[in-house]
């Protein structure tokens, strides 16, 4: 069962997650790290860019990001790769040839099937030390969508329609120009890293509660991770309270 920290608020997820992350880069000063975008992690990445200089040394350290939105080039705003760049990448000391982000162009099947397998062969060269993740309110980790299975690889999905809604206020509530479809990395990948953390905060606790409590079942892909040994959840109050109130006695 993976281990489950629980800390009070956002602030102090953000604040755990860039600790851990510093922990880790100082552990292993060449690990390889699998990350999110997202706004549950947008505190933490503040923290690690306006930390003091060295705090954080990645110089040694290789970036993979775990996923993106189909058909948003890297100069796209809404592109993970503009997101990375601009909340993490730009701001520390990783080499630009350690810097590996999921390319969101729409590409012909064959191209397609090339890319992601080399993808996944850069993550099993390299090794993934440590992969961080939040979860999608239906229990998504990367785009890996209800219904992914467990030994999925890098591949394109299709969005679900939850996936398409919490993308609305992004999209100025324009549907039409919301991508249904990504490219992630798939649960194996995940599953092969030596430690998977999910983070999580408001809006998260019925996705937390499947994931841990619901026998590991691709109807809730975070629940994958109660399958790996070394997997840790992060979650604040808020993201707990559904775990809480089952944990109470009647
Ligand atoms: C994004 C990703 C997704 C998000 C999840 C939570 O790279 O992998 O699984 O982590 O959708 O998103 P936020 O943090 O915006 O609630």
């Amino acid at each position: 069962m993976p281990k489950v920290e629980v800390v009070k608020d956002y602030k102090e997820l953000s604040e755990h997650v860039a600790y851990l992350i510093k922990t880790q880069l100082d552990r292993k000063h060449d690990a390889t790290f699998l990350l999110p975008t997202g706004g549950t992690f947008l505190g933490a990445y503040d923290i690690i860019s306006h930390a003091r200089p060295g705090t954080y040394d990645f110089s040694e350290a290789t970036i993979f990001n775990l996923d993106e939105r189909l058909g948003t080039p890297p100069t796209d705003p809404h592109s993970f790769q503009r997101y990375m760049r601009k909340n993490l990448i730009d701001q520390i000391n990783v080499k630009p040839e350690n810097v590996h982000l999921m390319d969101g162009s729409v590409m012909s099947p064959e191209r397609n099937d090339a890319y992601c397998k080399a993808f996944d062969r850069m993550l099993g060269e390299r090794g993934v030390d440590y992969c961080w993740l939040g979860i999608g309110g239906e229990g998504h980790i990367g785009y890996n969508e209800a219904g992914s299975p467990f030994g999925s690889t890098t591949r394109v999905v299709d969005f679900s329609p939850r996936t398409i809604e919490d993308m609305l206020a992004e999209y100025d509530n324009d549907a039409s120009r919301i991508p249904t479809k990504g490219r992630t990395v798939g649960i194996r990948n995940i599953l092969a890293s030596r430690e998977p953390t999910l983070a999580a905060s408001k809006g998260k606790a019925s996705a937390v509660y499947m994931a841990l409590k619901c026998k590991p079942d691709r109807s809730c892909p975070a629940s994958a991770l109660q399958t790996h040994e070394n997997a840790l959840f992060i979650i604040d109050e808020a993201a707990a309270s559904e775990l809480l109130v089952s944990a109470a006695p009647s």
